[in-house]
């Protein structure tokens, strides 16, 4: 990316738009690229409250009457010498017709000048009429590299303590997705300071981590405890992931491997969707992040959304090797597909950037998507090659049952061997897993009311007492199967099973 910012400015882009919320950073590195460009060019910052100001001068060395917007605009256009301006609080102006009157006569007063403006703001909002002069880049949280040197000063202003490569790379690690300030704020808290690393320093920058991306609201750093050994069924799905644990190591590159991109588990409610995909953490050795599309949406500023998703994907991106986790996919994204105009376009503008990252990407971020109502998914989801594999889950198959049963009674009670998987599993024809641990649960309330240990009848009882989802909506989950048979691929081992299956 600095790379990038770097191109841009020896080129002569007359205008970027910066999104970072770390301003400290970013000067840095434009003056760092400043420095080393031929010739060496000067850095002005503005902000509303000092107007214009050489970079590294004090804040008082200030361009007389460059407060306002306009005013800076102005005196940066009669500037002669080459130079690099970075406007700073200029977005809540932005969208002022005289500030964006004054952006497009600089970049047309710059032709042939080494001059740049740079806009530096934490959300991207570009008007209209700028929107094909500007280049937009995000500033990345710090890699390693930078993290190393914020560790390493640390480390310094705290008698030299020496660190072992490995040990250094753990706390490095662990701080990824964080800003510089939090960062430091991190190895302060987690005080890396004297003697030996101990896991619980890495401990504890990962909670603080944790927190932080808490915070933000719209990441949600999941831990889940059970194992895919949990999910009953679904034999194919999980050899598929299983095959691809290693898929994001450096091994797998060598051997010419592509990066898995991600993948949409469509199907039944309550099937064990949302679960596989937790378990796959675990399974894969990678962090978790849930985004929770709705709250990515906010209609109290304009561009506030965007600003939100782009955020979220930035934090995802410096923590990868990562699982995104989208549950439920067809409600964060629906009204985009639709004519629904209700937002003024916002979601369907946060559908397309999502599109366009997922395309772009080159992270290794795994998409994780589910969702239950096909319909309801816009198209683009669901073309060829946008996820490595799209998987249906259906309901459970009789083996696929008794596995389920096993499970949800292992789970609660050591010796089993009173139960009579087989007979459950005839039972339970059209239930969901979830609705089958919700019979075990209902058996065990009923005995345990009669304060007796709860038995095979009781499970039936419960069984005969419920009508399954699949009967109540059994419209929906035929369409679906339909659906799902040509264009999706079973979750389940036996495909002949379910298909034979009637309700
Ligand atoms: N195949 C399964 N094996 C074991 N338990 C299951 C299975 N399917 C569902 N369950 C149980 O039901 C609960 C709910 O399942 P889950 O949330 O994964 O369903 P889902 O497919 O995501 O449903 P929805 O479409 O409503 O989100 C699980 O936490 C688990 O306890
Ligand atoms: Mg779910």
């Amino acid at each position: 990316m600095k790379e990038e910012l770097n191109i841009l400015i020896q080129a002569q882009y007359p205008l970027i738009y910066l999104v970072t919320s770390e301003e400290e950073r970013a000067e840095q590195a434009i003056a760092t690229i400043a420095q080393s460009s031929k010739p060496q060019r000067k850095v002005y910052v503005w902000t509303v409250t000092h107007g214009i100001v050489e970079y590294g001068q004090p804040r008082n060395v200030t361009q007389h009457n460059t407060v306002s917007p306009e005013a800076a605009i102005e005196w940066i256009i009669r500037h002669r010498e080459p130079g690099i301006f970075i406007l700073k609080d200029l977005h809540p102006f932005i969208d002022a017709p005289a500030t964006t009157r004054s952006l497009r006569d600089a970049i047309a007063s710059f032709k042939g000048s080494q001059k740049n403006i740079i806009l530096m703001s934490p959300m991207q909002q570009v008007p209209i009429e700028l929107e094909k002069e500007v280049v937009v880049l995000d500033f990345p949280l710090p890699d390693m590299g930078d993290l190393n040197k914020v560790l390493s000063s640390h480390l310094e202003q705290n008698r030299g303590r020496r660190l072992a490569t490995e040990a250094r790379e753990k706390l490095l690690r662990a701080a990824l997705g964080l800003t510089k300030d939090e960062a430091e704020k991190v190895y302060r808290k987690a005080q890396v300071t004297t003697g030996r690393l101990t896991e619980d320093e890495v401990d504890i920058v990962l909670s603080e981590k944790k927190q932080l991306i808490r915070r933000n609201g719209i990441l949600e750093y999941i831990e889940e405890d059970a194992t895919i050994d949990a999910v009953g069924g679904l034999e194919e799905l999980k050899r598929w992931l299983k095959q691809r644990s290693n898929a994001f190591t450096e091994r797998a590159r060598e051997y010419g491997l592509p990066q898995p991109k991600g993948m949409l588990i469509l199907g039944v409610p309550g099937c064990g969707k949302s679960l596989i995909a937790k378990t796959t953490s675990r399974l894969w050795g990678l962090p978790l992040l849930r985004l929770d599309m709705g709250r990515v949406y906010d209609g109290s500023m304009v561009g506030r959304s965007e600003a939100n998703l782009r955020n979220a994907l930035k934090t995802a991106e410096s923590i990868s090797p990562a699982i995104l986790f989208i549950d439920e996919l067809d409600k964060s994204f629906a009204g985009s597909a639709g004519s629904g105009d209700s937002d003024g376009g916002t979601s369907s503008r946060i559908f397309g950037s999502f599109l366009t990252w997922m395309q772009e990407k080159k992270s290794p971020v795994f998409v994780m998507a589910t969702a239950n109502r096909v319909e309801r998914l816009p198209g683009e989801f669901l073309r060829k090659g946008r996820f490595d594999e799209i998987f249906f889950v259906d309901l459970p198959t009789p083996e696929e049952r008794q596995d389920i049963f096993n499970i949800h009674l292992s789970k609660r009670r050591e010796d089993i061997s009173r139960f009579d998987l087989e007979q459950l599993s005839k039972m339970s024809d059209g239930f969901s897993g979830a609705e089958i641990e919700q019979a075990v649960v209902a058996a065990m309330y009923e005995a345990f009311a009669q304060d007796r240990e709860f038995t095979q009848l009781d499970i039936i009882a419960a069984l005969k007492a419920t009508l399954p989802l699949s009967r109540t909506m059994q419209e929906q989950v035929t369409a679906l199967r339909d659906w799902a048979r040509q264009r999706a691929r079973p979750a389940a081992s036996s495909v002949a099973e379910y298909q034979r299956m009637e309700f």
